[in-house]
Order: structure tokens, then C-alpha cells, then sequence
């Protein structure tokens, strides 16, 4: 995580979608005859941002718990009075699937424009077999329609539905029963279909989450935790025993289960959004992680209660602040580590010949702007697959200040 392999000068060859080679641009020209060029003298070029956790696909809205949290309700107590995730869980039941995408291709297309050119996509507002599957369907269109790629997981196990309160065993049997088969066709192998659970006190206990992902274990899903968001319940622990791909949050994880995720194959994906869009202090303690031998990765967790934020590169300006990350760190955890967090660090989330062309332009002369600027956005163009599909070069802003101050010398790039 502390080396991006930097080149100065350097030019990145594209042919069929695929990067063909990177290297000092002369010796880069010295080999390949380009057909098309974009002139990114002066500008970052770097892979685009994979984001590994999101709760993208929903229907409504929830800013009025916004202001309950603000005058001092907590987020597990809205949920206790039935708000929270059952009142997105109501929403995205009474929607259609062309609800549901007409309503999330709008938050796709920000997170776009923030450099995200891969994004995980969770269900988990359905919370029955047929609206789980509607959720999946929306997330399948999605990807069709859009540039960017979904990576679907699914989160039946989300919350206990109305219709199961008080019976959090038998909404497990649903799960494990009903839920998990009707999506066992949908298993894929690059990215595999993941299956996540929300391991909380007033969501999963340890044992239903065990009985769930055991059981998505069994058929092929590639597993995923929420674990120690509050309380720790040995989340962690259990995604390390089971081989999960990712154990994401992390917040309140004992040092114990530090070290035996850091001795494993599964990757941490702290969301620092969360605690942040919450008001809270305590974010993933990601030195110790790091130095314990693990590996971390950064997502958003975009979704309608903790987080509603689209952009990857705040969570860098947040990780860099609040969990110490250096911007090399932080840009490694973005990108490489998060391809990983989803099955994917084969094909994207780094400029290496063979993977697939998801580059960014930023109008920055340094990749150390990245974590130090924050609130605005710094990606001017987002090339996917090796074809532009979003250039944002702040023209008219720059058109008006010079009509306003001809004498300035202030002038287009081009
Ligand atoms: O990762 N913690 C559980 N799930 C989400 C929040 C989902 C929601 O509030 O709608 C999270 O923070
Ligand atoms: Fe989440």
C-alpha cells in the first residue's frame, strides 16, 4: 500500500478496451503507433475508483431521520421504532424495477463524475424473495444501462422485516431456506455473487449470521460481513473463519480479531463516510490494521441513513484524517484493495497491461491533491473501457471569468 508505482512523464496505451502498456511516454511512443491521443500534460492519470460497499439501489428518501439524529436519536433507535432500514425496506416494496432504476441512475451518474468507474451493489430493502429478486433485477438493468459496472451482492439479511419482528429465527430460515436458493442460479464466478449480512445487535446475532453465510458458503456465493459497526459480536472473527472476501466496517473490532484478520486473506473495508455522516468519533482503526499485516480497503456505504454520499474521494479526505492513511494509502485502498474486496483486482483497479482501460484525468498536477482538496471535485475526465463517457473541464465557469476580467491573462488550456 505504500508504493503506487509512479511514473513521471508517463503515457497509458489502450487498445480494445484493455490497457495495452504504461511506461515513460517516450518509450511508450517508441513502441506503439496511437491512433487517438488525449493530451493529459500537467494531470493525474490514475486507474478509476472501485467503490466495494454500497447500498445504492433503493427507492424514498430518509433526510427527516437526519434531523431525528441531529436532535440526538441514534441510528439503531430509529430502526427499533420501525424507521431506519424498514422505512427504505417499505419504499423499495411498493416500487417497481423501473422505479428503482430510474430512481438510483441518477446517484450512479455522481458517482461517475467522482471517478468511480466500478461500483458493488447490495440488495437488502426487499427483504422477501420476490423484492430481493426485483432488487437484483434493478441492479442487473443497471449495469446494462450504465458505464459504470455493478458488482450485485445479496443482503437478505439486512434487518428483520415487520411482518417477522420478534421472530428473528424463523426470518433466518427464510433466508437460509428460501432466499439463498432462489439466488444460488445468479452465482458467478469473476465477480462472484457475494452474499452479506448485517451482524448487529437488533439485526443478526452471530449465530444467524454463521447459519446464513455457512449456507451461502455451500452455494458458491463469495461472503461478506457488516461487522462491528457498534457492538462487537466476533463479525470478524467469523468472516476470517469462513474465507469471506471482505469483513467492511470494523469500527469497534477487538485487537484479538485484529490480528486474526490481518493474518488472513480477507480484506477490511472501512467506510469512514459512516461514522462521519452519523456525527461519530470513532472510525476503523486503520493503523493498526495496516500494521498489523492487513489488508484495507475504502468504500462509500452509499445509502439512505448513514451515508449518502457518492464520491470516493471524500472518503479519502476523510481516511486520511481520521484514520491516519497517508494518500498513498488511501489511493491504494480506493482502488487496487477494493478491486480485491469485490473478486475483481485481476481486471481492474490498477493501469496494468491485460486490465480493463478505467482511467481517470484529474486536473491536478499531483496525486497528493487527492485527500488534501475535499468538496469539490477534482475529476475532469473518466474514460471506461477506453472510451471517454464523462469529460467535466469546468469550462463555462473558466469562459465566464474571463468575459468578467479580459485583462487577466486567464485562459483555456486548449
Ligand atoms: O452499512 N448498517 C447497515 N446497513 C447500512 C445502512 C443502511 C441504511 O440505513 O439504509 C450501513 O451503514
Ligand atoms: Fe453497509
Amino acid at each position: 500500500m505504500g508504493d503506487l508505482g509512479l511514473i513521471e512523464d508517463g503515457a497509458v496505451a489502450v487498445r480494445d478496451g484493455q490497457v495495452l502498456m504504461t511506461g515513460p511516454t517516450a518509450s511508450v511512443r517508441a513502441q506503439v503507433e496511437a491512433t487517438q491521443e488525449i493530451d493529459a500534460r500537467g494531470r493525474v492519470v490514475m486507474p478509476g475508483f472501485v467503490d466495494p460497499h454500497t447500498h445504492v439501489v433503493f427507492a424514498g428518501q430518509r433526510a427527516d431521520e437526519f434531523e431525528q439524529r441531529i436532535a440526538g436519536a441514534t441510528y439503531m433507535e430509529i430502526m427499533a421504532a420501525g424507521g431506519g432500514i424498514m422505512s427504505t425496506v417499505r419504499a423499495t416494496r411498493r416500487a417497481t424495477t423501473d422505479d428503482l432504476v430510474a430512481q438510483t441512475l441518477p446517484r450512479l451518474d455522481a458517482m461517475l463524475a467522482h471517478g468511480t468507474t466500478t461500483v458493488e451493489a447490495k440488495t437488502g430493502y426487499g427483504l422477501n424473495v420476490a423484492d430481493e429478486l426485483k432488487m437484483l433485477e434493478a441492479i442487473r438493468r443497471l449495469d446494462g444501462v450504465h458505464s459504470m459496472d455493478l458488482v450485485p451482492t445479496f443482503l437478505g439479511a439486512h434487518a428483520i422485516p415487520a411482518e417477522y419482528q420478534g421472530r428473528a429465527d424463523a426470518f433466518t430460515n427464510l433466508v437460509v431456506e428460501e432466499m439463498l436458493p432462489a439466488f444460488a442460479p445468479h452465482v458467478t464466478r469473476t465477480p462472484p455473487l457475494f452474499c452479506d449480512v448485517f451482524c448487529e445487535d437488533g439485526a443478526f446475532s452471530l449465530a444467524q449470521s454463521r447459519r446464513i453465510l455457512e449456507r451461502a458458503r455451500e452455494l458458491s456465493f463469495g461472503l461478506k460481513i457488516h461487522a462491528d459497526e457498534f457492538k462487537p459480536l466476533g463479525g470478524t472473527a467469523l468472516a476470517v473463519e469462513l474465507g469471506a472476501v471482505s469483513a467492511d466496517h470494523l469500527v469497534c473490532t477487538p485487537p484479538v480479531e485484529i490480528e486474526t484478520l490481518a493474518r488472513s486473506r480477507t480484506i477490511a473495508v472501512a467506510l469512514p463516510g459512516t461514522p462521519f455522516g452519523l456525527g461519530h468519533q470513532e472510525y476503523t482503526p486503520a493503523r493498526a490494521i495496516i500494521e498489523a499485516g492487513g489488508a484495507l480497503a475504502l468504500a462509500t456505504d452509499l445509502n439512505p441513513g448513514t451515508c449518502y454520499c457518492e464520491s470516493m474521494p471524500f472518503m479519502i479526505a476523510l481516511a486520511c484524517r481520521y484514520m491516519r492513511l497517508t494518500p498513498v494509502e488511501a489511493i491504494a485502498a480506493a482502488t487496487i484493495n477494493s478491486a480485491h474486496a469485490v473478486g475483481l483486482g485481476e481486471v481492474v483497479g490498477s493501469l496494468e497491461s491485460g486490465k480493463q482501460a478505467d482511467i481517470l484525468i484529474l486536473a491536478v498536477s499531483g496525486y497528493q491533491h487527492l485527500g488534501y482538496r475535499f468538496g469539490s471535485n477534482l475529476v475532469e475526465k473518466v474514460i471506461k473501457r477506453g472510451q471517454v463517457v464523462l469529460t467535466n473541464d469546468g469550462r463555462q465557469v473558466r469562459q465566464l471569468t474571463a468575459i468578467n476580467s479580459p485583462s487577466d491573462g486567464h485562459q483555456s488550456p486548449e
